[in-house]
């Protein structure tokens, strides 16, 4: 054990390494049994868990040249997608939210939510997770895959291969990941050679004339002193990148919006009145109560962790963690209900017993809270007013959807088919567009 002095070893293992049927309740369960910090040896890994305030605190204290984000990330997805997918990048999900980028892809989303609305008609049935997806996929390749990719038979091709490329797998089915590496990514492997076909044409033109081309622009330039073929080959790797390290959970959280405004009467008038920050509140609210987010950071340099009760020396290759849902949804303080007007624009307002604010999170805290919090709140704050104001939805379910009880990490994922009804309302013309809500 690379932990001094030795905290409590909890008999626990990860869902990739062994089979677990509910990973949140397994964590849960031994914190239960050996207090806020303990260790766990899982597939030879070590892993130290943190749960108290001051613990938590320090964790997201952590510097990141001590205690790395982007290396826990990466042994994390690097489970689902081939080194081939992160080697050499020149663009990263992190570079995406210049000054005027998210006018840019908030413009895209109304161009997603109008095909997606054709599509719908004026009555049907949909699954409504797989909405979202479809939704989130044409809004990101509309953004950065530039000419053609978000409409047609290529926009159904690339959404198809992309989800076979959903990074989040390795966390939503980590039960899952042997397989994966027992095939040696061929299924993976196929979809991206698949994905980079497709892509080849928009990256080319988009080499030839930057500046009309927007992001994909400029992550074509970045290849700019490649030959041809490798540019071409870098530039469409770094899309689906982007495009696969960054839409899924905003796409789960907006199927979580509005599954709980549909359970709220009230919740949906004031989202179809275009309430100012209502919507966004709600998306706030719903991505807490989704969040099963396993936060890591992989130790690369030996440090000090002071957890309140006890510091411990930490070595280099331990993985520090906290798992959100074990500390969002205290029952005895009321988390574990839904109310918007808890948040104060990004703030969490109801802390009154909570040992730390940071505690609570949708989007985290610190130095690594996520740069697309403005861009993902825009966007579930626009796509919920346009569909709820567009269209009567009706829930075939009665019980709340319950989340993948494998997933550790991420927004959750629902554990089946969530179909609603709908039907077009008779003032949608009037409140249809998306720029309907405050931006
Ligand atoms: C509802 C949707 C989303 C949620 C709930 C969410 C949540 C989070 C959280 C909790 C963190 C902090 C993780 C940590 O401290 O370990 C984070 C970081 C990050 N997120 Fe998001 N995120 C969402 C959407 C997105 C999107 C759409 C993108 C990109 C297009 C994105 C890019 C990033 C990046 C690059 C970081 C790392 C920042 C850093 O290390 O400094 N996120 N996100």
């Amino acid at each position: 054990m690379r932990i001094r002095p030795t905290p409590p070893v909890a008999d626990l293992a990860l869902p990739w390494d062994a089979p677990v049927d509910d990973a949140v309740a397994a964590v849960a369960a031994a914190r239960a049994e050996h207090g806020d910090t303990f260790a766990a040896v899982s597939g030879g890994d070590t892993y130290l868990f943190c749960f108290s305030p001051t613990g938590v605190d320090s964790f997201y204290a952590l510097p990141e040249d001590v205690a790395n984000k982007g290396v826990a990330d990466y042994l994390m997805l690097r489970r689902k997608l081939p080194d081939e997918v992160f080697d050499g990048r020149r663009t990263l999900p992190g570079d995406l939210f210049r000054k005027d980028d998210v006018a840019t892809y908030l413009a895209a989303l109304d161009l997603a939510l109008d095909a997606e609305v054709a599509a719908l008609g004026e009555a049907g049935s949909v699954d409504l997770f797989a909405l979202t997806r479809r939704l989130g996929h044409r809004m990101g390749l509309a953004s950065w895959g530039g000419p053609g990719s978000a409409v047609g038979p290529t926009f159904d091709a690339l959404g198809a291969d992309l989800e076979l490329l959903d990074g989040a797998a390795s966390f939503v089915h980590p039960d899952t990941m042997r397989a994966v590496a027992e095939s040696g990514y061929a299924e993976e492997r196929a979809a991206l050679e698949r994905v980079l076909d497709r892509l080849g044409p928009a990256v080319d033109a988009a080499a030839a004339d930057p500046g009309a081309h927007g992001l994909l622009g400029r992550i074509a330039t970045a290849w700019a002193d490649e030959p041809p073929g490798a540019a071409r080959r870098g530039a469409a790797l770094d899309v689906v990148l982007v495009h696969v390290a960054s839409m899924s959970n905003l796409n789960a959280a907006l199927g979580w919006v509005l599954v709980d405004v549909l359970a709220h009467p009230e919740a949906l008038d004031r989202v179809r009145s275009a309430e100012e920050g209502y919507a966004a509140r709600c998306a706030l609210e719903s991505t807490r109560l989704a969040q099963r987010s396993i936060m890591s950071r992989h130790v690369l340099q030996p440090l000090t962790l002071d957890t309140g009760a006890a510091s411990y020396e930490v070595g280099r290759g331990v993985t520090i963690a906290t798992l959100l849902p074990l500390t969002n949804l205290d029952p005895a303080l009321g988390h574990d209900t839904w109310d918007p007007d808890r948040w104060d624009r990004h703030r969490f307002t109801d802390t009154a017993g909570l040992g730390s604010p940071r505690l609570v999170t949708a989007f985290g805290h610190g130095r690594h809270t996520c740069p697309a919090q403005p861009f993902s709140l825009a966007t579930m704050s626009a796509a919920a007013t346009r569909l709820l104001t567009s269209y009567d939805v009706e829930p075939g379910w009665s019980a709340r959807p319950r989340p993948v009880p494998a997933q550790i990490g991420g927004v959750a994922r629902a554990d089946g088919p969530c179909e609603v009804r709908y039907r077009a309302r008779p003032s949608s013309a009037a409140t249809s567009r998306a720029g309907a809500v405050s931006r």
